[in-house]
């Protein structure tokens, strides 16, 4: 079972978090299920950007992005390689 490790974020998650989660799961649900209220104000409609996150270890463990996502991380803000 994947195991996704949560730096410390001063507002979401102050002390950091280690979460289990189902394979196929998006971070993001992950995140919501276990009361990491990320922003995601088109309801993971892949419309709006405000749900990405930064992944820093295991960034080949997860599903290629599509057309669709890359060309809206064109637009989202604080994008790091
Ligand atoms: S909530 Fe993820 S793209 Fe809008």
């Amino acid at each position: 079972m994947p195991q996704i490790i949560i730096l410390p974020h001063v507002e979401l998650c102050p002390d950091g978090a280690a979460i289990e989660a189902n394979t196929g799961e998006s971070i993001c649900d992950v995140l919501l299920n276990n009361h990491i209220d990320i922003d995601h104000a088109c309801d993971q409609a892949c419309a709006c950007t405000t749900c990405h996150v930064i992944v820093r270890e295991g960034f080949k463990s997860l599903n290629p992005s599509n057309d669709q996502e890359d060309d809206l991380l064109d637009k989202a803000w604080g994008l790091e390689p």
